[in-house]
């Protein structure tokens, strides 16, 4: 496994694997403190591809002013052997100062599809990845990028930006790897207390009594659903509620209240932003609601 800290080193070490042949080139972008969530990414891009890149950079652009940049966890040592392990072979680690060495005066932007959810509560988050997101496209130039249902939104957005721009890649959409217990994995799961972790199980167990309400017939229309999402959320004296959603997939329209869930086309998304402490914590579930089996 090869590491990298300048563009220079990557574009050399790309055209390297390029001339042996040893395409195609799959990407997992990443902010690192990595878990088995991103390993599944690399475990998928390893099946998909002949190279596996991984970035590791905590992006500036897309944290706003009062959140956790500075003190986003970081390991580099840690990160290192679990992609080694999980067979990478290169890693691009970039200063902020390699990735932004002047101010930055073009930037990305996907409308409509960044205005709700987190993009309601994050201004200008997702300008900020569709930014690097970007840039580390335009370096790795890969054929396949890998990005977890996790962050459903994130994945709608990058695809409608991929295809909006005729990018030469294919968004790969992986999904959620949790801990036994139901939470989603994340990097910020470090930040909560033992009595918030244990009251955070309610995001996934509050879309999995969804599903299950609705297999049963107990719950038929969308205000049903959200309902129910914020009742057994609110059963955890902890959880101060950021959103929870029901809406199209992957456009992310409105569903009207009191229509049938099984009137909706195609894909529905349930989407959880909740805080626990000061740590805010996202979920979802994307299914068929006419199939009402899980795709994820
Ligand atoms: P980060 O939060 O480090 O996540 C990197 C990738 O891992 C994303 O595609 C995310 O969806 C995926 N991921 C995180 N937790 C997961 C889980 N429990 N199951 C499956 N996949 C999971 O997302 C970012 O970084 C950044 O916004 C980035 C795309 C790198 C741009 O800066």
């Amino acid at each position: 496994m090869r590491v990298v800290r300048t563009v220079a080193q990557l574009r050399e070490a790309l055209e390297y694997m390029r001339q042996g042949g040893h395409t195609p080139i799959g990407f997992v972008p990443t902010m690192g403190y990595l878990h088995e969530g991103h390993a599944s990414l690399l475990r998928r891009a390893g099946e998909m591809s002949s190279t596996v890149v991984m970035s590791i950079f905590v992006n500036p652009l897309q944290f706003g002013p009062n959140e956790d940049f500075a003190s986003y966890p970081r390991d580099e040592v840690r990160d290192l052997e679990l992609a080694e392990r999980e067979g990478a072979d290169i890693v691009f680690i970039p200063s902020v100062e390699e990735m932004y060495p002047q101010p930055i005066r073009t930037k990305v932007s996907v409308s409509s599809l960044t205005t709700q959810l987190c993009g309601a509560s994050r201004p200008g988050h997702f300008d900020g990845v569709t930014t690097v997101v970007s840039k580390l496209f335009n370096i790795v130039q890969p054929d396949y990028a890998f990005f977890g249902l996790k962050d459903a939104q994130q994945v709608a957005v990058l695809r409608r930006m991929v295809s909006d721009l005729n990018m030469n890649v294919e968004i790969i959409a992986c999904p959620i790897v949790r801990e036994n217990d139901g939470l989603a994995l994340s990097s910020r799961n470090v930040y909560l207390s033992a009595q918030e972790r244990s009251q955070a199980l309610v995001l996934s167990r509050s879309l999995q009594s969804v599903r299950q309400a609705m297999e049963e017939g107990k719950v038929r229309t969308v205000d049903d659903a959200r309902n129910l999402l914020v009742s057994v959320i609110s059963s955890s004296p902890l959880a101060v509620i950021d959103y929870a959603e029901i809406l199209t997939f992957p456009e992310l329209e409105t569903l009207d209240g009191s229509s049938l869930l099984t009137d909706a086309d195609g894909e529905i998304i349930m989407a959880l932003a909740v805080k626990f402490g000061r740590t805010r914590l996202i979920d979802n579930n994307v299914f068929i609601p006419k199939e009402a089996h899980a795709l994820v």
